[in-house]
């Protein structure tokens, strides 16, 4: 059964919002655990002593955690991707593959309007995970969703600055979710930004709660030279949305 939020923002099968509803009760339920708040309390602590964003120890920690981004983002994602009619999606940070399959639906039915129209048109989500269980996890809930969102994902296996950085990529990207450890959203940003189309809509996650371990990042994004129209929106940690609006094309 979906919420009624659910259903209002999105189109999907009653199946997929089944998924949907289980994945995200089981990853909040991960994020309410005492362990999960101590293990987020140490990574600051950890930035402002030792200024270490990210520790190899850390990955052990989070290989069988979701962090899947909230459902309420997921939405909003979502309706972004929908409202702007995105055909080319790169997901930096897949996990177990919740955002995907948001992110599938919309590219799904995006390309489904533009035949509609009487236009050709193909589209995909370009997923990333360098953890192999996780990879693993989110193919088999891709599978269960079925179609509508397994036939849209490419899931590029490994590191992503290494598997985006690559010739087979979409020549126009037009959406890009940043939802990973914070020292990799800059530079994920600056591969995948010679692909940007203008209008391009990129999210990163938890701007506001991790506003220390993001400084790089939103200190590029703010600066007019690079481009980017940009704001935080205030859900649960924050969200930044920017848009690729570069004065020269
Ligand atoms: C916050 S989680 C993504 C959650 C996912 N977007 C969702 O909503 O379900 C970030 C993921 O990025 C992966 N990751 C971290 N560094 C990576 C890298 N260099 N290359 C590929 N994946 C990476 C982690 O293993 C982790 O599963």
């Amino acid at each position: 059964m979906s919420t009624p939020a659910a259903s209002q923002a999105l189109a999907a099968s009653p199946r997929v919002h089944a998924l949907l509803t289980r994945l995200h009760a089981a990853s909040a339920a991960q994020e309410k655990s005492l362990s999960q708040s101590w293990f987020y309390l140490k990574r600051l602590f950890a930035f402002y002593l030792f200024s270490r964003a990210w520790a190899p120890a850390a990955d052990d920690h989070m290989r069988d955690k979701f962090v899947a981004l909230d459902q309420d983002k997921c939405q909003f994602m979502y309706l972004a991707a929908r409202a702007s009619g995105a055909l080319h999606i790169v997901e930096a940070g897949t996990s177990f593959g919740v955002s995907t399959i948001y992110l599938a639906l919309a590219v799904g039915q995006n390309v489904a309007d533009q035949k509609a129209a009487g236009r050709t048109a193909s589209g995909r989500v370009v997923a990333t995970e360098k953890e192999p269980t996780k990879a693993a996890r989110a193919r088999a809930y891709w599978a269960e969703a079925g179609d509508e969102v397994q036939g849209v994902i490419e899931l590029r296996e490994g590191d992503l600055l290494e598997t985006l950085d690559r010739d087979d990529m979409p020549a126009q990207v037009d959406f890009l979710l940043l939802d990973i450890w914070t020292p990799m959203a800059l530079p994920t940003l600056k591969i995948i930004k010679p692909r940007l189309k203008k209008g391009a809509i990129v999210l990163a996650d938890n701007t506001g709660k991790a506003r220390p371990l993001y400084k790089e990042y939103l200190d590029y994004i703010h600066h007019p030279a690079n481009g980017f129209r940009t704001t935080e929106i205030p859900y649960s940690g924050g969200l930044q949305m920017s848009v690729y609006l570069p004065e020269t094309d």
